[in-house]
């Protein structure tokens, strides 16, 4: 690898270690994802069916996607856009492929925009659940205290620019002092809490039912929207198919081991996401409400638990400020690649190429805040009523199409663009039966998988509408 094309005087950062990595990796994988998104999909999709598709997604397609990106990403040392260019340059294919970091760059930004709105919520949530007003509530008086908060584009504005300045302020403090910090504690503190939630939910939520609910598979309610929304739901979760991975990957210290990091990580996205599901279902159960209420699904449900803890207040803020956390440590790695392109490519000051990311993010977000006043529009996508116009669009659009697509280019890059001498090479991975499997996955298993399930979105469209 030639150090040509990279500015004379830049100098590519790296983590503390590989541990550092893990947690970095770990807190762009775990957060609103899996806590508030994964319950409402579930509950839109049947439970189980979507449960069991999910997880089958995660180990098929993610895991040989999320090894891939680490690999590349270490090999190349560069933002994702030239990473790729730079790897195919190397392996004599086209420089289309710098595209793929194009790609991923404005998807960060599509995602980070409405991801940035929900986590203003989460920071909203703090202060009414720690004051108890919203504990001492039924569940239609919760349910309305959420409509009144999202209905009001003046306060959704507000969070969002806070939670969107406290994402640009961590990204322009760089990888150790900045992203490194951030994660070490959140972690496991958000992992403990969300146990103790499933322990009420035992004790006193309609624990079987939510547990049949999210684990009992109904074949019936396979629908392609169900299929899609939970290949879609693997890549947001693991925060794959935009490079974000990719370029936590080009600050990882060469030899450490990149099958056993990829498993850590994707093994704590899951069982978070599935504690997750385990703490919502059973209250939901447990006071007849609606699992298929949507994205204010945990907004509506958590409140009453904390409302019947002794000590509710102070559980719930603080299960919210984690919560915070937790969007915040996913947040940063939305604009990372846009950031890392633009100090490393235009010789931009990490400041002032953080500033300017977050501000587009923060500009594009306005849509997300409106979606649920003024500008809230239905619409039907795949059979399923849309009812929050411009945020639907954008989560549909990225969710379910531009990371699929992006994940689909990276893994077929990885496994049939990169030489393979270089790719075992590089990935390191002990026995030689472990290479033949990524090797199986990365070819064959994940890009034709995606690729049936992408086609099921477009004949899905026509067959559904
Ligand atoms: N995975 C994060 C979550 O579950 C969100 C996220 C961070 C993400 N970076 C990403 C999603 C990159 C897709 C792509 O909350």
């Amino acid at each position: 690898m030639t150090d040509r094309d990279a500015g004379v005087r830049y100098v590519h950062p790296e983590w503390s270690s590989r541990w550092a990595f893990v947690l970095a990796a770990t807190g762009s994988a775990v957060g609103l994802g899996n806590v508030w998104k994964f319950p409402y999909m579930a509950g839109a999709g049947g439970g189980g069916a979507f449960v069991l598709v999910y997880i089958f997604c995660v180990a098929l397609i993610g895991v040989p996607i999320m090894m891939s990106e680490i690999m590349l990403g270490r090999r190349a040392r560069r933002s994702p856009v030239n990473t790729m260019r730079v790897l195919a340059r190397e392996a004599g294919a086209s420089p289309i492929w710098q595209l793929v970091g194009w790609m991923g760059m404005v998807t960060g930004f599509l995602i980070l925009s409405f991801y940035s709105v929900v986590a203003g919520w989460t920071m909203a949530y703090v202060f009414r659940v720690a004051d108890g007003a919203i504990l001492a509530q039924s569940p239609l008086g919760v349910r309305q205290a959420f409509g009144a908060l999202v209905g009001d584009p003046r306060q959704g504005l507000l969070w969002h620019t806070l939670f969107m300045l406290m994402t640009t302020a961590v990204v322009a403090r760089g990888v150790r002092a900045g992203l490194e910090r951030a994660v070490k504690l959140m972690m496991p503190a958000l992992f403990l809490l969300l146990l103790a939630l499933v322990f009420y939910a035992v004790r006193n939520g309609a624990f079987r039912e939510g547990f049949e609910f999210l684990f009992r598979t109904d074949f019936t309610k396979l629908t392609p929207a169900v299929l899609l929304g939970a290949m879609g739901q693997a890549f947001f979760s693991l925060s794959l198919g935009m490079g974000a991975i990719m370029v936590y990957g080009s600050y990882l210290p060469r030899r450490s081991s990149i099958a056993g990091t990829t498993l850590v990580i994707v093994a704590a996205d899951t069982m978070v996401a599935l504690l997750a599901g385990l703490a919502v279902f059973p209250i939901v159960f447990a006071n007849g409400m609606e699992p298929a209420s949507g994205p204010s699904l945990i907004f509506q449900t958590l409140p009453l638990a904390f409302g019947q803890m002794p000590g509710g207040a102070v559980w719930g803020g603080l299960f919210f400020v984690l919560l915070v956390l937790a969007a915040w440590t996913s947040s940063i790695s939305l604009i990372e690649p846009a950031v890392a392109w633009l100090t490393e490519a235009r010789g931009v000051h990490r400041a002032a190429a953080s500033a300017l990311a977050g501000l587009l993010a923060w500009s594009l977000g306005i849509l997300t805040v409106m979606s649920f006043s003024d500008w809230a529009f239905e619409f039907k996508f795949l059979g399923m009523q849309k009812a929050n116009g411009f945020f639907d669009i954008l989560d549909i659009l990225t969710t379910n199409l531009t990371l699929p697509l992006g994940g689909i280019l990276i893994v077929a890059f990885a496994g049939w663009v990169m030489p393979r001498a270089l790719a075992g090479e590089e990935l390191d991975v002990r026995s030689r039966t472990a290479f033949e499997l990524w090797s199986w996955l990365a070819r064959y298993v994940a890009p034709a998988l995606v690729t049936v399930l992408l086609v099921f979105l477009l004949l899905g469209n026509y067959l559904y509408a």
